[in-house]
């Protein structure tokens, strides 16, 4: 194993349990369409941008519309995800991801956000994480989604490092094919069933120490 300069880290699911809020108010729009959305289903949304996630959603409703209509779909759906984490608090960041956060940096570790989230200064500045990160690239910045690679390689740019020498933390199978393809090691978050394609699986920031970095 090299050098460890960066840890990337994707927001949704990851630094903060939002991927319960994005699933919410997809099932609600799945439900008023008149079709049911498992979280087995979810489970191919997550790390993917909005209009993919609803690009794939109507496929398992079976339902085709205009690209106009699609828009206004995912608006409606991106309101109500806004309704919910505009009431989000600082209690809401996950276990174990400060503590982690802070003994990465007291080795020196510089801290990277890659979302493909174009929410994630809300939520960063609800939860009082932004002092975090000394990069931060989301959907407003990226243009290709996950599991393309340039949200992480913008990240190792701005961070000024080298892909080799970064960590990225991804719950999504899209975002560890994604960190993958950028050529950087991977720590899955969730489950070690649908994540084996990274590095390393665990449950959550709670379970990491920076010894454990040695993929
Ligand atoms: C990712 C989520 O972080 O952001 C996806 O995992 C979501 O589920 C994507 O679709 C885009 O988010 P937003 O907030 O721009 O709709
Ligand atoms: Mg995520």
């Amino acid at each position: 194993m090299g050098t460890i300069r960066a840890c990337i880290f994707d927001l949704d699911g990851v630094v903060v349990d939002t991927a319960k809020y994005h699933y919410l108010a997809w099932k609600r729009l799945a439900n008023e369409l008149g079709f049911d959305f498992s979280e087995e289903h979810n489970e191919k949304l997550k790390g993917v941008s909005r209009m993919e996630s609803l690009r794939i959603l109507l496929e398992v409703g079976g339902i085709a519309l205009s690209m106009q209509d699609q828009l206004v779909l995912a608006d409606k759906k991106n309101n109500w995800y806004k309704e919910y984490i505009g009431k989000m608090t600082p209690e809401e960041v996950l276990p174990g991801a400060i503590s982690f956060f802070t003994e990465l940096k007291s080795h020196g570790i510089k801290l990277g956000l890659g979302s493909a989230s174009k929410n994630a200064s809300t939520i960063l500045e609800r939860t009082n994480l932004m002092e975090w990160f000394d990069a931060i690239i989301d959907g407003n910045k990226t243009q290709k989604a996950k599991p393309d690679p340039e949200v992480f390689l913008l990240g190792a740019k701005a961070l000024d490092t080298k892909p080799s020498e970064c960590i990225v933390f991804e719950d999504a199978e899209a975002g560890i094919e994604a960190a993958l393809n950028a050529g950087m090691r991977c720590v899955g978050i969730g489950d070690p069933r649908i994540l084996g394609k990274a590095n390393l699986v665990v449950a959550g920031l709670h379970e990491m120490k920076f010894e454990k970095l040695t993929l």
